[in-house]
């Protein structure tokens, strides 16, 4: 690495630029070809939008890649995972365990069941659920755990899963973050019994607006049909009872049992199906781009890099949101913010990119969104479960000791390096910034 950068003064106080210039081809995402314009050019060509066979073959294909039977595509993340929960028979009174540190799409949906969220903290090394902190907040009325392959880093599948099947518990996986990551050498997604995927256009896996539920259970998988895909009841819905609950008798037709709609866009549908068959070979490149950055960063003090350990079979997949983990104790105290706005003064572009901790929000804490006279998170549960500030030490601690880290979409040593330059410089000059 250039040690003329790292002995130039701090950018913020009036030194060079360890990155000149804005390198928007590394950072730009998603990779759209003039295939992907082509296969949505025929969907809009045809008329064809709101059709579902172009949407099966890509449910077809996104099967086999992920290794799960049936797949259902849908308009968007959220929508998969809250069919996801219905499908597993999440409903009203139930409780839902999963992570303070995601995305609300995770758990917020358990309102629209009638079901009641709980949280767990996270493990401070790999950010997603700690398997030891599930099983004291199982009780009779906990149905399922939710968990979050957060920022692309794989949950640990073998501690959680013994856990729910000891407690005949529903595992949901959140795949939003982590289309591709390998836990232990297969694909995540498959492992629990029912998966929800956000594929909006900043994922790794880019559909413009999108999502996929994924299971390897045939119930499962025809009641989330019946929950939102009232043109695919009357074809896949093959249960007597569910069926009988979804068509009338005569000339009445299918209705969804959750009153909503789910179905993917075709134009999406056709674009998924051509960033799949491209897939494994950019997300390498992610993958090698990333590495890169932290092995120039090994032995920095203030930084290590969030990723399962080399040799474990696990990987980072697309890398969604790159954190790194912050640990001010080795930079005299110095706040992530005025790290953060130091590297961006050196040209770097980084954020603090952490989710919030959910339990601390107002809608878990306080809305009475169905004016039932007190909090909707207690209002389908005769306790009082609200988790007020302190309780989930890990995930409050997150935003201060995480970082994010460029998302580099090609590995270009050489720019790499003055990425890594710019975080390094910071990290030994931080007592002057104190
Ligand atoms: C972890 C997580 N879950 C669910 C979602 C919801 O997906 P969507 O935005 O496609 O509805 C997102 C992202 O948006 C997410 O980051």
């Amino acid at each position: 690495m250039a040690t003329s950068v790292s002995s130039s003064s701090l950018a913020i106080n009036g030194g060079s630029k360890a990155v000149a210039g804005q390198d928007d081809q590394l950072f730009r995402w998603p990779i759209v070809t003039a295939e992907d314009e082509q296969a949505v050019l025929d969907v809009l060509r045809a008329g064809n939008m709101s059709g579902i066979d172009i949407t099966q073959k890509f449910e077809a294909e996104w099967g086999q890649y992920l290794g799960t039977k049936y797949n259902l595509g849908h308009c968007n993340g959220t929508m998969a995972l809250l069919a996801a929960m219905f499908a597993v028979g999440l409903g009203r009174g139930d409780e839902m365990i999963l992570p303070s540190i995601t995305y609300w799409a995770s758990g917020l949906q358990t309102y629209s069941l009638g079901a009641t969220p709980v949280f767990a903290d996270i493990d401070p090394v790999t950010l997603t659920i700690d398997p030891k902190d599930i099983e004291h907040r199982i009780t009779p009325k906990t149905k399922a755990i939710c968990v979050v392959h957060y920022c692309g880093h794989p949950c640990d599948m073998d501690a959680i899963m013994p856990i729910a099947r000891k407690h005949k518990l529903k595992v949901i996986e959140d795949v939003s973050h982590a289309q591709g990551t390998l836990y232990k050498g297969k694909r995540v997604g498959a492992f629990g019994d029912a998966a929800g995927i956000s594929m909006m256009a900043g994922k790794s896996f880019p559909t413009g607006e999108g999502g996929m539920f994924c299971t390897n259970d045939e119930m499962i998988y025809q009641r989330a049909v019946a929950f939102a895909h009232y043109e695919r009841i009357g074809s896949d819905v093959t249960d007597p009872k569910l069926r009988n609950q979804c068509i009338g008798q005569g000339r009445i037709g299918a209705l969804p049992l959750g009153g909503v709609k789910g179905r993917m866009n075709q134009t999406a549908s056709a674009m998924g199906r051509v960033q799949l068959k491209h897939y494994e070979k950019r997300i390498k490149e992610i993958q090698d781009a990333i590495n890169r950055f932290w092995d120039l960063l090994e032995g920095v003090p203030g930084l290590r890099p969030h990723r399962p350990a080399k040799g474990s079979g696990s990987t980072m997949g697309g890398w969604y949101n790159p954190l790194g983990h912050y640990l001010p104790e080795e930079l005299g105290g110095l706040s992530v913010d005025k790290f953060v706005e130091a590297v961006n003064a050196e040209g770097g572009r980084v954020g603090r990119n952490i989710n919030f901790p959910l339990h601390l929000s107002p809608v878990f804490l306080q809305a009475d969104i169905y004016r039932d006279g007190k909090p909707t998170r207690n209002a389908f549960t005769d306790r009082d479960v609200r988790q007020q500030a302190g309780s989930l030490p890990h995930s409050e601690a997150a935003g201060e000791r995480c970082v994010g880290v460029p998302y580099f979409k090609h590995d270009q040593p050489e720019i790499i390096t003055r990425y890594a330059e710019a975080y390094k410089k910071v990290a030994l000059r931080a007592e002057e910034l104190l």
